[in-house]
């Protein structure tokens, strides 16, 4: 494991002014939000797709790095250059999910634990051989009646943690994501009691698989009340709380955070961004930045409708969406950016 190799693509992915771009939905997630817009599940209009996304005029100005599908990087963009070398070209890093996907926890009925602990090593030394300089492992909890349970928590965090591990054996850094879901009614308060849980258990684990955390980065839920719950909490609470919750379980060394957006609206997940990095100013020891899919990608994905004559407008949106977010990583967002799209 050579540290200075995963600090240094920690630090460019974390750049500042910048965020990173998921978009490596599975092909059966994918497929579900192509169908809710009647845009065919072909292998073909999923590359289209993401050909769209990566070569939008600009993109790297704003984000720092791309996390893939499997399917994705072994593709190749219209100009028949892998989507990994388009990526460089752009400025950006490429990345990869590793994990192959949350299936139902044996004894627990409404959890889930992620799997694809099995193989990775070589899979690791694969995508490092095609590009990627880091990956990312998703943990799903689920706040409900009884639960999170303890044991979903650590089977989860445990998991994270070995993966975290493996990435860094083979150079790369492992994005580790603990996502507590907005599905439900629960409050604000109970996901926060999940994701302190969540992130203090992973730490943890981290630290029993001597996982350097000098070149780790942390993606996180923003602690939010469930969808469905009646009382949604204003901007500024979510801030305060996401953050002071970060603050508690998240080590000093740690070189970054990057938020996932969990089914937040667009402009949602840019102004709580917004209002965190402007609240604790100088107050965080780590960078504070996006790792978005939904919250950067459904405007673009909206307008494409898999017509080729909408690539350009959704290229705005697309443009429009990122650039809004490295504002709001800055602390300099406002809603006036909204209605001027391509504006930073
Ligand atoms: P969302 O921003 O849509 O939550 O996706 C982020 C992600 O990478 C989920 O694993």
């Amino acid at each position: 494991m050579d540290v200075n190799q995963l600090m240094a693509t920690a630090k460019a992915l974390m750049t500042e002014g910048k965020g990173l771009l998921a978009m490596d939905e599975s092909n059966p997630t994918c497929n579900k939000r192509f169908a809710a817009l009647g845009i065919a599940q072909t292998p073909e209009a999923r590359r289209a797709y993401r050909d769209l996304i990566v070569t939008t005029p600009g993109l790297g100005d704003f984000i720092s790095g791309a996390i893939l599908f499997d399917e994705t990087l072994r593709q190749q963009t219209n100009a028949g250059i892998s989507f990994v070398d388009a990526l460089k070209k752009a400025g950006i890093i490429p990345g990869i999910k590793v994990d192959t996907g949350a299936r139902d926890m044996a004894g627990f009925p409404g959890e889930k634990v992620t799997e694809g602990l099995d193989g990775l090593r070589p899979r690791l030394a694969e995508y490092a051989a095609m590009g990627a300089r880091f990956a990312k492992w998703r943990a799903v909890i689920t706040v409900g009646d009884g639960i999170p349970t303890w044991s979903c928590i650590e089977a989860n965090a445990h998991a994270l943690a070995r993966y975290a591990a493996l990435c860094q054996e083979a150079g790369l850094v492992p994005i580790v994501e603990p996502e507590v879901l907005m599905d439900g009614s629960h409050t604000l308060e109970q996901c926060l009691a999940a994701t302190e849980k969540s992130q203090h258990a992973l730490f943890h684990q981290l630290y029993q698989m001597r996982v350097d955390l000098r070149g780790v980065i942390l993606k996180p839920n923003m602690v939010l009340p469930g969808k469905a719950c009646p009382r949604q909490d204003p901007v500024d609470r979510v801030a305060d709380v996401t953050v002071t919750c970060l603050l508690a379980n998240v080590p000093a060394i740690l070189p970054g955070v990057a938020f996932l957006s969990g089914g937040q609206s667009a402009e949602l997940a840019s102004q709580r961004l917004q209002a965190m990095n402007l609240r604790f100013q100088g107050r965080m020891p780590w960078a504070l930045t996006f790792s978005y899919s939904r919250a950067i990608q459904q405007p673009a994905l909206e307008l494409w409708k898999g017509q080729p004559a909408n690539i350009p407008a959704a290229q705005r949106a697309l443009h429009q969406r990122a650039a809004c977010n490295s504002a709001a990583r800055r602390g300099v967002y406002n809603a006036a950016m909204e209605k001027h799209p391509g504006q930073s």
